[in-house]
């Protein structure tokens, strides 16, 4: 069969799975070409090509986990993020595009600045962290989460592509050296921000495929650890430093007056990247 048809049935299959959120316009169209690709082994697919049954076969069994609602990411096993492949693995959140404004504010502020400090607070598998440490010259960077399993995949992606950066294990602040106190110059946190009660309004995509402390601090309002992060972060980050929010649209007005309550500056939100569908949130001490 050849490449277009394929791509052309996969995409109608996608079209029609109710596992995923079709907010949009082509995502599975751009999905499945990312799965052929995928499959052939190549950047991009040749619409003319006649695929070998073999990858065919693999193309469609990846189409059936996608249309339950699996990421594409878990399915390849990485995820792109900033031109980095980090490890997507059941267990750790998967690095999503979204997330690449809250890494362009952190680099941009970072930059110019006399020995920088950053810390990615609740970094997963070290999404912003390490785009952090790959795009700036001289920053120390931190990354920190509660999950064991997360702070091991950071690591390993550190490793991997051979970047700088310092992951602890531990509840926001609480695994970071003392000697960062007041030190540090921009915090970024991407929390876990559904409200406890609006867990089962997710869809399958993400609440099937995705640990639940990940999406939810269990808290009413969803605000609970930036409520903690807007507190803590006056004892870390130094006269002028940052602190970097990443949520949906929805919730950004609260996220800011949490940070306006708490005695930031210059609080705002922005909305940037590509896909413009999360705000930051960003206020300085
Ligand atoms: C939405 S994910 C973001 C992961 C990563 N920053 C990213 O953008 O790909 C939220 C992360 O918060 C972590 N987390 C939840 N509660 C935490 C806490 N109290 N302290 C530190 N990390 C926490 C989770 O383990 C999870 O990795």
């Amino acid at each position: 069969m050849k490449a277009s048809e394929l791509l052309r049935r996969a995409t109608t299959r996608l079209k029609a799975s109710p596992a995923i959120d079709h907010w949009q316009r082509d995502r599975e169209a751009l999905e499945a070409e990312d799965l052929l690709a995928h499959a052939l082994g190549v950047d991009e697919v040749d619409r003319a090509l006649e695929v070998p049954e073999r990858v065919r076969r693999r193309f469609e069994a990846m189409i059936t986990r996608r249309a339950r609602g699996e990421p594409v990411q878990l399915i390849k096993g990485f995820a792109e993020f900033r031109g980095l492949r980090l490890i997507a693995k059941p267990g750790v959140f998967v690095p999503r595009d979204s997330t690449e404004f809250l890494a362009e504010q952190a680099i941009r502020r970072l930059r110019g600045r006399r020995n920088p400090v950053a810390v990615d607070l609740a970094t997963g598998g070290g999404t912003v962290a390490l785009a952090i440490a790959n795009e700036t010259k001289r920053v120390r960077v931190f990354g920190t989460d509660v999950a064991a399993d997360a702070v091991r995949v950071a690591r390993r992606n550190a490793e991997r592509l051979r970047l700088r950066a310092t992951f602890v294990r531990g509840d926001l602040f609480s695994g970071l050296p003392a000697r960062l106190r007041h030190r540090v110059d921009v915090i970024t946190l991407h929390p876990p921000y559904v409200a406890r009660g609006e867990l089962s309004e997710l869809p399958d995509e993400i609440r099937k495929f995705e640990p639940v402390h990940t999406l939810t601090d269990q808290s009413e309002d969803g605000l609970g650890l930036v409520e903690r992060a807007a507190a803590e972060s006056r004892d870390w980050l130094r006269a002028g430093g940052w602190l970097l929010i990443e949520v949906s649209p929805d919730r950004a007005r609260s996220v800011a007056r949490v940070l306006r309550e708490h005695g930031f500056r210059e609080v705002r939100s922005t909305k940037g990247g590509d896909l413009k569908i999360t705000r930051v949130v960003v206020g300085r001490r």
